[in-house]
This record gives structure tokens, C-alpha cells and sequence, in this order.
């Protein structure tokens, strides 16, 4: 594998059409409530579990640091603490069910675990697609190879994030063996998502004019709106699921084209996009993922990535809205944004950089 598509593998652990299912979920279905503790719960993932479980009549209460976004929520119970060592506040309360999205290290995850186990019924723990090795063959469920690490005591999450995740699992299933819910998410994006690894393309395609589109066009790709996980997540805690299920979208295969075209049609515009050979793009040391975001080029090992089965999640309820919505939606939300921030997206390429590319790129094409 060259240097680019290794550091897509790296960066990818480090960072990972139809109705969508809250919508679908007719009013009259509305179980019964639940008290459901969620260990964070204030940065991306989390605020949207919480609105989907309140929109489902359940009863929230929030454990974490009181750092990430405190405003948030001011009706709803928080409990604070850390999880590396400060659980005190946890002890000797019941819930239905705990989702831990704030797991990243077996050992920390071990702790809230055992001391959750009497007074819980369900532990659902968001791990990530992260979790596999290299080398994945397209069409990997559940039983996949999983990434491993020389020393599992190694704690530095950046280095060994999906092997520390997959560790998590493991510690999860170890405490409440039969009770244990492993939901492994892909690229999660969508309104609020801080990372701008989808965000790139619509404010791209929105800005209009000629796009630098990477590869032919038939690489496919993965990712879930945060929304359509959170929903499905909730009918997961009702449902009282367990076992493992690995989480991306869309249900049918989509390649980059499908997912552009999808774009421009919920941002509008007159964006032409202009494809670009993977071989060029290598040669002009432009990396798949970081640099041009959701793509990764299928070849060498890498193309399992991007195909992996989320059959057992679409049998179990998980539904998706159509990439136009996905796409529009996290504009919206993005021109909600401070002009500075809008400034400096923190995922692509520059407007200069792309230009350059073309440039080059109709150069060498016209030879
Ligand atoms: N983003 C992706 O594309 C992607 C893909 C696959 C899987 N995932 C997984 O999805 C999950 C999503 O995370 P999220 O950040 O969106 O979840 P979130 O629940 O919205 O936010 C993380 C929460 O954890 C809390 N927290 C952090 N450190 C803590 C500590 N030491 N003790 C107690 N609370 C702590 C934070 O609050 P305080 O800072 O106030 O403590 C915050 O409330 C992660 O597990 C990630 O691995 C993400």
C-alpha cells in the first residue's frame, strides 16, 4: 500500500434513499418510556440520540465532564463525572439501558461497565466500522477481521483507535455477557458533524462552477446521516437488541457519482464536476479521505473499506434518507455557522489548490 492510502487507513480510524426512520415511525407506535442513561451525549452523535429518544417519549439522563457544550439540554438530568475514575455519581441508579458513545479505552470501558451491569438491563456501546483490519474484502459483515495492537495496554487512542475499540467490545460483552448491544457506525455525517469529512462536498458542489470529482466515478461509498443512526439506535434500545451490527449507509451501493449527483440535487447550483484519474491525484500526492473527503479509490486493499454489509442492521430497522437530504441539511446547517469558521473548512482542499489541480489536470488530458 502506497503512503496516501495508508494514511486514509490512518486518518479514517482516527477521525470513520428513503424516509428516514424516525419519520417513518408512525406516532401511534410510540412505546412505552424508558430511562436511558448516556455516557456523553453533548457533542455530535449524542444531542441527536437524545432528541430522537425524546421524540419517543423516553426519559434522558446525561453522564460527562460538563465541558463538552454544558448549555445543552437544560431540561434534561445530568449527571457529572469522568469516566477514567470518577463514577460516583452513577452508583446506585437503574436504567433501562445505557449507550456509551464516550468509549475509547477497554480499561475505562470495563469500569462503567461492571459497576453498570446490576442496574442496567441493555449496554449499547458505539464502536465503529474502525474496528476491521486492513486488507478487508468488500462484503465484510460482522464476523470480519478485526484490528489488532502489539500491546493492548497501549492506551494512546490515536495510534490504535480501532483495535482499542474493538477492545472495548470485547470488555463490553465480558461485563454483561448476552445484554450487550455493539453498534459499529461508519463515517458518520450530517447537520452538526464538527469534522467537515462529508461537509466538504456540499459546501463544494453549493459554491458551483467546475468541481474536482476524484476517480471515475464508480468508487462506491459508505457513510450514515448522524440522524438516521440516531433513530435507529433508540428502536435498538426499544427493541432491547443485542449482539453485533455494523452501521453505514446507504442501503444500496452508491458510488462517488451517485453520492455528487445526490448532493447537487439538495444544494442546487450549476456544479459541473470534472473527474479525475486516481493515478494523477496520486501523483500530485492529493490523499484520498483528508484531502479529497468520503473518497477512497478501489484498489490495494483499500475497497473493502467502503463496501462493508450492513445487512443485519437493515433486517434489524436501520433506514436512510436519500443523499439529497443528507446533502442539504448539513449545508443548511452550515451556513448557520460563524463566517470564520465557514472560513476554514477543516476537511478537502483549498479553492487554490483545487484550480492548480484542474489546471494541471486539462494539461496533461490534452496531450
Ligand atoms: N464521527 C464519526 O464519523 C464516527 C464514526 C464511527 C464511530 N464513531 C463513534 O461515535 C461516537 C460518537 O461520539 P460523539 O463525540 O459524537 O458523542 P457525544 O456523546 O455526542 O459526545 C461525546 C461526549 O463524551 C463526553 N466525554 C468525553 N470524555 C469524557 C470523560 N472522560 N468522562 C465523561 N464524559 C466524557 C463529552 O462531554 P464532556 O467533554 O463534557 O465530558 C461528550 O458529551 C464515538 O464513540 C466514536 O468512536 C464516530
Amino acid at each position: 500500500m502506497d503512503r496516501n492510502r495508508r494514511e486514509f487507513v490512518k486518518t479514517a480510524v482516527v477521525a470513520t434513499a428513503g424516509i428516514a426512520l424516525a419519520d417513518a415511525l408512525p406516532a401511534a407506535s410510540k412505546p412505552k418510556p424508558m430511562k436511558i442513561l448516556i455516557l456523553g451525549g453533548t457533542a455530535f452523535l449524542g444531542p441527536q440520540i437524545v432528541e430522537a429518544a425524546q421524540a419517543r417519549g423516553h426519559v434522558l439522563t446525561l453522564f460527562n465532564r460538563g465541558k463538552t457544550n454544558p448549555g445543552l439540554f437544560p431540561d434534561i438530568e445530568k449527571l457529572h463525572g469522568d469516566r477514567d475514575g470518577d463514577l460516583k455519581s452513577l452508583e446506585g441508579r437503574k436504567w433501562d439501558a445505557v449507550v456509551d458513545t464516550s468509549g475509547f479505552v477497554p480499561r475505562i470501558v470495563s469500569m462503567s461497565a461492571t459497576l453498570l451491569a446490576p442496574n442496567v438491563n441493555q449496554y449499547v456501546f458505539i464502536s465503529t466500522i474502525s474496528v476491521f483490519g486492513e486488507g478487508l474484502k468488500p462484503g465484510t459483515a460482522e464476523d470480519g477481521p478485526l484490528a489488532t495492537m502489539p500491546d493492548p495496554s497501549n492506551e494512546e487512542v490515536m495510534k490504535n483507535y480501532g483495535a482499542l475499540k474493538a477492545l472495548c467490545e470485547k470488555a463490553v460483552d465480558k461485563e454483561m455477557p448476552g445484554r450487550a448491544w455493539i453498534v459499529r457506525p461508519g463515517l458518520i455525517v450530517g447537520p452538526g458533524d464538527k469534522s467537515d469529512r462529508y461537509t466538504y462536498w456540499p459546501v463544494r458542489v453549493a459554491r458551483g462552477g467546475e468541481v474536482l470529482a476524484p476517480g471515475d466515478g464508480k468508487d462506491p461509498v459508505q457513510y450514515i446521516d448522524v440522524r438516521d443512526l440516531a433513530a435507529w439506535i433508540v428502536l435498538g434500545v426499544e427493541r432491547d437488541l443485542t449482539g453485533t451490527y455494523n452501521a453505514t449507509g446507504p442501503a444500496k451501493a452508491l458510488t462517488m457519482k451517485a453520492m455528487l449527483d445526490g448532493i447537487k440535487k439538495g444544494v442546487g447550483g450549476d456544479a459541473k464536476f470534472t473527474w479525475v484519474s486516481t493515478e494523477f491525484l496520486e501523483k500530485e500526492k492529493v490523499s484520498p479521505w483528508s484531502d479529497l473527503p468520503v473518497w477512497v479509490p478501489s484498489q490495494d486493499g483499500t475497497e473493502g473499506f467502503t463496501q462493508i454489509s450492513c445487512a443485519k442492521a437493515l433486517a434489524a430497522g436501520l433506514a436512510f434518507r436519500s443523499p439529497a437530504v443528507t446533502a442539504k441539511d448539513t449545508f443548511a446547517w452550515f451556513k448557520t455557522l460563524p463566517v470564520d469558521r465557514r472560513g476554514k473548512l477543516l476537511a478537502g482542499i483549498s479553492a487554490d489548490r483545487e484550480k492548480e489541480l484542474l489546471a494541471a489536470w486539462h494539461a496533461a488530458t490534452a496531450k
